[in-house]
């Protein structure tokens, strides 16, 4: 079938399952709720929403640990909300892409329970090792998530793999009766016709052989002998090959440390089509190192070299994911903005990777700017990784720097309104609600021109509404600048220039060479402009314009 990659003129929303909207009363977000939403979605000008896994799972990493990879959890509604939800969608004209997790499933999965028992064929489905003969682990790999990377089981007698929590055992994808499994999920859904999938971690499902001991990393020890392993590329085309080629889907990688340069290994559309956009995580890195809990101040020009080196290293060859928030990482008001000029920093934030080259994802809960939550306890929170967080350090350290990190902060329920529970259920909530839902939520943004909401609105009918933004060429200005962020997006009808202030600070602003303010037209901005007489001006406290040239 013919790959039309309709997923390039797209903007995509997020849903995380649990915390989006109740519709039966447990306090659990769920399926039926999402069918009372999808006109708020197409509201927003959506084309297409991924959803957090909504399989199966016992829930020791929220559903990223898979018990069942052909149902939907009854908690969120069995596959008959699933078919409503998919049918509303494609009524609207959306499309829906699931989260596909085949580095690991739950330990309570029964190719696992089966694996323990070495029943046939499942013995060899999951990573076993004995001991080593001083009765020390397999290997030194550390768990991304808790302790090391190896896990004893009785029945068995011998460790199994596990990247992430002990509930996450890792799938053997060496072999091939696994590798016909995914590909027998993979067809399964695409026949009940969604339309793509989010693959979960899907760089490290090749394992370098003989699992050697890492002597490099100091922290992830074991990562530079499974990201990118020696056989990923050859399995991710046997999956092209053997099934998705035989429907118009898309498939998104997410991919931890990843380079540009690496990426189109994946995404290089003159290539397979293993992978057609990733997940990287170097725009997520300008206020932290590798990862959220090694935090640093936050530096614009980090942000910037990130952005700029995807929007030129993809450019003509691959295609970009572009996003500021997801499920994993804090509210990125709270990181790259300003709580206190929340509505002000939260438009520019949405300015400057919306007019971007690529295809936007929108979070939950970003188009409405709910900032990170802060619990008076580490105790409260629920998430395993950040359970196991930095234990080393005191507990007063320990809490401010989860409130910074906390991938919980973007997981509190939706804020839909100020009834109680933000109107998110009519139940006891299963995780807490951010108490700053009387101030934020969708219905008072609603009703209010001046929302945030409105403008996401606003700038994502702009984005689809110009040629421009979708095939442009994107070039930087003022790239030592600390506290301005620009650019311009070029075709030979149309020019845009896009100009994102990230300080409180006045800065005086002057159009760079060959652009006129006067004789370009304001097409968004996140304050009252003015006439515009000259090329310059002196921004307001996180200030945003975009102009265009005809
Ligand atoms: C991915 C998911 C994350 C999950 C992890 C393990 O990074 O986005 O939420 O915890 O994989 O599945
Ligand atoms: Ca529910």
């Amino acid at each position: 079938m013919q790959h039309t990659r309709w997923y390039k003129d797209g903007v995509f929303y997020q849903i995380w399952p649990r915390s989006f909207l109740d519709g039966n009363g447990d306090g659990i977000g769920d399926l039926w709720g999402v069918c009372k939403k999808l006109d708020y979605l197409q509201s927003l000008g959506i084309d297409g929403v991924w959803f957090s896994p909504l399989y199966p799972s016992p829930g020791a990493d929220c559903g990223y640990d898979i018990a069942d990879y052909m149902d939907i959890a009854p908690e969120y509604g069995g596959m008959e909300a699933f078919r409503a939800v998919l049918d509303g969608l494609h009524r609207r004209g959306m499309r829906l892409i699931m989260d596909l997790v085949v580095n690991h499933t739950s330990d309570e999965h029964v190719w696992f329970q089966k694996s323990r028992r070495r029943i046939e064929p499942y013995t060899d489905y999951y990573i076993w090792r004995p001991a080593k003969p001083d009765g020390s682990l397999p290997n030194n790999w550390d768990s991304l998530f808790e302790g090391k990377a190896w896990a004893w089981d009785d029945l068995r007698q011998e460790y199994y793999l596990h990247l992430f929590a002990v509930k996450q055992p890792d799938l053997n994808m060496d072999n091939p009766r696994v590798r016909t499994e995914v590909k027998k999920i993979l067809k399964f859904w695409l026949d009940l016709g969604v339309d793509g999938f989010r693959e979960d971690v899907i760089t490290f499902i090749s394992k370098k052989p003989g699992l050697p001991d890492d002597r490099l990393s100091p922290a992830s020890r074991g990562i530079r002998h499974y990201n990118h392993g020696p056989r990923v590329h050859e399995y991710l085309q046997e999956f092209r090959r053997d099934v998705l080629e035989n429907y118009d889907c898309v498939t998104i990688a997410e991919a931890p440390l990843v380079s540009p340069g690496r990426a189109l290994e994946y995404v290089r559309e003159s290539g397979m089509n293993e992978i057609d956009m990733m997940i990287q995580f170097q725009t997520m890195c300008a206020d932290c190192l590798f990862t959220d809990y090694i935090p640093r101040p936050f530096s614009l020009r980090r942000l910037k070299r990130a952005f700029t080196r995807w929007q030129t290293a993809l450019d003509g060859q691959g295609w970009n994911l572009l996003y500021l928030e997801n499920h994993d990482h804090p509210r990125i008001i709270s990181r790259y903005g300003s709580e206190q000029y929340r509505v002000q920093s939260g438009k520019m934030l949405a300015v400057s990777y919306l007019f971007q080259k690529g295809t936007p994802f929108i979070y939950q809960g970003q188009e409405l700017g709910m900032t990170n939550w802060r619990p008076d306890s580490c105790e409260r929170y629920e998430d395993v990784q950040t359970r196991n967080a930095r234990r080393d350090l005191p507990e007063d350290k320990r809490l401010a720097l989860l409130h910074r990190a906390s991938r919980d902060s973007a997981r509190t329920p939706m804020q839909w309104s100020d009834a109680p529970n933000a109107g998110f259920t009519s139940g006891t909530p299963w995780f807490t609600v951010n108490p700053n839902y009387r101030e934020i939520n969708a219905a008072a943004q609603i009703s209010d021109p001046g929302s945030l909401l409105n403008f996401y609105r606003q700038a994502i009918a702009l984005r689809k509404s110009l040629a421009v933004v979708r095939c442009g060429s994107y070039r930087e200005y003022f790239r030592a600048s600390a506290r301005l962020y620009v650019y311009a997006r070029e075709t030979r009808e149309q020019r845009l220039l896009v100009i994102c202030s990230f300080t409180e600070k006045p800065v005086r602003f002057h159009a760079p060479a060959g652009f006129s303010l006067p004789d370009m037209k304001l097409l968004l901005s996140n304050y009252p402009v003015g006439r515009v007489t000259g090329s310059s001006f002196v921004t307001q406290p996180y200030e945003t314009r975009v102009y265009l040239y005809e």
